[in-house]
């Protein structure tokens, strides 16, 4: 997700936990965040969260702690197509990570999160999520970052919120516009890009 100041992107990765908190159990899905400006900060208690990176430091750990479980589910030459398709060779909750402000996380090539680049090509098979929510200023140059334009080159589906057009195209071809918070648009491989409004959820106190 792109989008400027006051978009709603806190918003929408805390809706986005919820929903994930709601539909399913703890034992199907886990979420980590990372979130340095702590936005996400109580929006999410209970099993569900295995992580909270509040620093560098504490998002290293996690991240650290995800390879070592991401290495295990990593297809061997033994697995079976028929394993392949439904996943039966490991058993164990699917994994969301959701970053907010992901332009404070990735500074440098070998950011805390680019550990997690070579399992994205195989996220679907090994249950791996992860959900980035960045500023526009700047994101332009930032596509060429190895985790984003690993990203895009595998079409995962994003969302373009508020920001400035001189930015110039950053999902699909949409190029941001002003927009009211938690508008934007959906670009995904199958529909191409449509406007949506996000849910709302009132802050955290
Ligand atoms: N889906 C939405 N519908 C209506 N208003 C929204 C929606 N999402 C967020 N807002 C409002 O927009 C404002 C900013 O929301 P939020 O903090 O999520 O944005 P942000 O993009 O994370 O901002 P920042 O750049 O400060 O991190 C808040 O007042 C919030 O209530
Ligand atoms: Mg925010």
């Amino acid at each position: 997700m792109f989008g400027d100041i006051e978009a709603g992107k806190s918003t929408f990765l805390r809706s986005l936990a919820r929903a994930i908190s709601e539909r399913y159990t703890p034992a199907e899905a886990k979420i980590m965040m990372i979130d340095l400006r702590r936005s996400l900060l109580g929006s999410l208690e209970g099993p569900h969260l295995i992580g909270y990176g509040h620093s560098v430091q504490v998002a290293q750990d996690m991240i650290r702690q995800v390879v070592e479980v991401m290495k295990e589910r990593l297809p061997g030459p033994d697995v079976t197509p028929e394993q392949l398709r439904d996943r039966s060779w490991w058993k164990g909750p699917e994994l969301y990570v959701l970053v907010d402000d992901y332009d404070l996380v990735a500074t440098g090539p070998s950011h805390v999160l680019s550990p997690l680049t070579e399992f994205l090509a195989q996220s679907r098979d090994i249950g791996l999520h992860v959900i980035l929510a960045r500023r526009v200023g700047g994101a332009s140059r930032a596509l060429y970052e190895p985790m984003m334009s690993r990203i895009r080159e595998l079409a995962s589906p994003g969302i373009t919120m508020s920001g400035p057009r001189e930015e110039g195209a950053l999902l699909g071809n949409v190029k941001p516009q002003q927009l009211p918070p938690g508008r934007g648009w959906l670009t995904t491989r199958r529909h191409g890009n449509r406007l949506v409004q996000l849910a709302w959820l009132p802050p955290v106190v």
